[in-house]
């Protein structure tokens, strides 16, 4: 049955896939596959690029980020060589009229199906799940009553290296390209990549990969010019090799350099045939291109892999899965949330509307807590590639060193979720080298980071706000290092608070000490300093200005100091109490709560470009997903499970299928932000998929809502639910056992659990032990 149904498109039954009915969704509907090392983005006209490691810096395919063509792609044409006529296995490029088109996203593939000319085509786009190569496998079946004769033919365009290779002219110098007909495959490599050699040189060290195009089918015909094959002034759309028999097997060093192989088929009624192109990248001394082709080319071996691609994808989304009355938070909590998190922002690091390939300190710790569900050594391995840029690449060269505040106490806060996950307690004492000096354990690395915070305080006790802090748009307000952050205190706050355990633990009992009184000390300060009247105050920049005030027309009131007063714990009760009304009275509006209000409209230098980005647009006046996720923690957190509920209910994508021509983004990732209400498309969804807001999605559904929180002695139930919930289910695993939790709410409450039975036993209190016993164990929860 469709879940979620509008006009382009809908789930499956049980949320895993989404299906889209027509090329022309309202804007690009993609899915981000990649297996940590590979990765490609396809949309659901066909259209993307292909990367290796990291999408900014290596690059395989060209394409450039055009929001209305999405005209860059690797391409299947499909011609009926007895009367000419060619279309495409995707929309794009030639949008050839169908009788069915029909996109099928997965976690780890996509699948198009589309009748034309009674050709029924089937492809499969994946990316194997242990090697450098993605494949498309093409299935196409006579549908007719006469036998058909048919070629394929594959087209890409090399890039190799850094994208966007705007200077075509000088890059295309530098690659070589060749095809080998017995192999059935096409290759390029390229002389140059833009890193130095290792004396400093720019432009002197090859870049160190064999591209490759290979198909399961004897080649007709190859071509390796740009020039030959679309010909000179004309496109993709209707290429010159569509109207020549055969391709011109052009190679060598001079062209511009692409990959087309084309194939014969022929095809009696009612006959199905698949033929399998591979594409891919081996490393030149380590990887041998032609073993990789042979792995995958074929289809016995692509269904193969296919298979081991839902194995693959299995193992880091079904470790945990949900069932409440709420079907959109079931499908994100089990499926999306988890593979947007990890396929796009962890490991693909680029999407259609980012092409990030950054590693962003902050950003990768707390994204990495997706982990925690299901394979926790994952985000292990995060904090051992500590650091202190606020952002750097994979491959090779540094990032900015800033003055940014808050970057650092990712670290601990990462830390403590991971601890309070596994009990993994001997993390503290690996050992880390620094950027920039000798090994040092984690607990230190955290105590340097944590050190680092004290030392920035205003002479009233509040920390700097420095380059920024969450908000990387406030990057003005601070930079002569008086202006303060008062979200910082709030955040500082609650890392101290979870720090000083540690502290006590690794036998520190001076700095826990000092950790607590300076906890004590940023409270006060706070609630003296940081607030309004009704609200907490976001910042005071560095001529004194308040940000976030009663004072200001525009910017009044911030999302973020408010919430994060009820999660820190630092807002006196009824201080946080009453900030929380104002964020219900003034931020909270029909997508969500927005991050500030009213947003800026016109630009403030002594603020930060937060304040240059249209009004309603991202950080400025928006829904800032990312945020609004916290807002579902705070509500919960306050005792306000209705109001938390509706939050996550505005924000989660499957609900915005109802109005999705305002929504337009795809219902099955989170977008980075919603237009707030200046903008003209107020409550449209934008920058999907490359979001911090995926992993925060799913956390506070789990941990806020249906309350399930790891706790240094066992897993705490504390749900904070919809009366109208007759209860809900959670599979788990926790530590080493496996949890079978059932919740029931036959009294409809919103919170409060009257009973708890563990194996049958009942329990005091609502702390399920952790057993550690590698065991299934059933849980029964009576709320009331
Ligand atoms: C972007 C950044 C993130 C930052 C947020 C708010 O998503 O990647 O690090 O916290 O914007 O400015």
């Amino acid at each position: 049955m469709a879940k979620f149904q509008n006009a382009y498109g809908f789930f499956s039954e049980d949320g895993r896939e989404y299906i889209i009915l027509t090329p022309l969704t309202p804007r690009p509907w993609g899915n981000v596959i990649s297996n940590g090392d590979y990765g490609l983005m396809v949309s659901q006209t066909g259209s993307g690029y292909s990367w290796r490691g990291n999408a900014g810096q290596n690059r395989i395919t060209r394409s450039f980020q055009d929001l209305v063509k999405d005209n860059w792609g690797k391409y299947l044409y499909i011609r009926d060589v007895e009367t000419g006529e060619y279309w495409s296995a995707t929309y794009k490029p030639v949008m050839h009229p169908y009788e069915e088109y029909r996109v099928v996203h997965g976690l780890g593939y996509t699948r198009f199906r589309q009748q034309v000319q009674g050709i029924l085509s089937e492809l499969a786009i994946f990316v194997s799940a242990h090697d450098p190569v993605e494949v498309l496998e093409l299935r196409l079946t006579n549908t007719g009553a006469a036998p058909r004769h048919l070629d394929v033919t594959s087209y890409v365009e090399w890039l190799l290296g850094f994208a966007p290779d705007e200077h075509r002219e000088f890059h295309k110098l530098f690659i070589e390209t060749w095809a080998d007909t017995p192999m059935q495959a096409a290759f390029a490599r390229k002389y140059l990549w833009g890193f130095p050699d290792d004396r400093g040189r720019y432009n002197n060290i090859d870049w160190p990969y064999t591209a490759f195009m290979a198909a399961s089918e004897p080649l007709k015909s190859f071509d390796c010019d740009k020039e030959t094959f679309i010909g000179l002034y004309e496109s993709e759309e209707h290429p010159q090799a569509m109207r020549m028999q055969r391709l011109t097997g052009r190679s060598g060093r001079f062209g511009d350099a692409i990959a087309a192989l084309q194939v014969e088929i022929g095809l009696e009624p009612g006959e199905s045939r698949t033929v399998v192109f591979t594409l891919g990248a081996a490393e030149n001394g380590r990887e041998d291109a032609g073993e990789l082709i042979a792995r995958y080319t074929a289809p016995a071996k692509s269904a193969q892999a296919l298979e081991e691609v839902r194995a693959f994808w299995s193992r880091f989304v079904d470790a945990e899965h949900v069932e409440t009355p709420d079907e959109a938070l079931n499908f994100m909590t089990n499926y999306w949330l988890k593979y947007q998190a990890i396929s796009c922002r962890l490991w693909g690091k680029a999407a259609f509307y980012q092409v990030s390939a950054g590693y962003g300190f902050r950003d990768q710790l707390q994204d990495s807590l997706i982990f925690l569900s299901s394979e926790p050594e994952y985000a292990r391995r995060q904090f051992l590639e500590g650091d202190v840029l606020h952002w750097w690449f994979s491959i090779r060269g540094g990032g900015p060193r800033t003055n940014c505040s808050d970057d650092l106490l990712w670290l601990p806060f990462a830390l403590d979720a991971y601890l309070k996950e596994t009990a993994d307690y001997a993390v503290l004492d690996e050992m880390i080298p620094y950027l920039n000096g000798p090994a040092e354990s984690l607990y230190h690395h955290c105590k340097r980071a944590i050190e680092r915070a004290f030392s920035r305080f205003s002479p009233r006790g509040i920390p700097l706000m420095g380059d920024h802090d969450w908000n990387d748009g406030l990057n003005a307000v601070g930079t002569l290092l008086k202006g303060e952050s008062f979200w910082m205190a709030e955040f500082l706050y609650l890392v101290l608070g979870s720090f000083i355990p540690l502290a006590r633990r690794c036998g520190d009992e001076r700095f826990a000490q000092k950790c607590a009184s300076v906890a004590a000390s940023l409270k006060q300060a706070l609630n003296l300093h940081g607030w309004d009247g009704e609200w907490y105050l976001q910042a005071t920049t560095d001529e004194g200005l308040l940000l976030g005030s009663h004072e200001n027309e525009q910017g009044r009131i911030f999302l973020m100091p408010n919430i994060w007063a009820v999660i820190s714990g630092a807002g006196e009760e009824d201080k946080a109490r009453l900030a929380m009304q104002s964020v219900t009275r003034f931020l909270l509006n029909d997508y969500g709560p927005l991050l500030n209000d009213p947003a800026f409209t016109r630009p403030r230098s002594d603020i930060g470009y937060v304040t240059r980005y249209a009004p309603g647009l991202r950080e400025n006046g928006g829904v800032y997903t990312h945020a609004a996720t916290w807002a579902v923690w705070a509500y919960s957190l306050i005792g306000q499970p209705e109001l938390a509920y509706e939050v996550y209910r505005r924000i989660c994508p499957p609900n915005r299928s109802s109005d999705i021509d305002v929504y337009r983004a795809e219902p099955y990732v989170t977008p980075g932000n919603v237009d707030g209400p200046l903008s003209p498309y107020y409550g449209r969804g934008g920058w999907t998929w490359y979001t911090g807001s995926a992993q925060w999605l799913h956390r506070v559904a789990t941990h806020w809502i249906l309350g399930l929180r790891p706790q240094a002695e066992g897993l705490l139930v504390d749900p904070a639910i919809p009366a109208a919930w007759e209860g809900f289910t959670v599979r788990r695993r926790f530590r080493s056992a496996l949890y079978h939790i059932e919740v029931k709410n036959p009294h409809h409450v919103n919170h409060g659990v009257r009973s708890l039975h563990v194996d049958g036993r009942p329990l005091a209190g609502q702390l399920i032990p952790a057993f550690e016993d590698g065991k299934t164990h059933r849980v029964e929860v009576l709320m009331g």
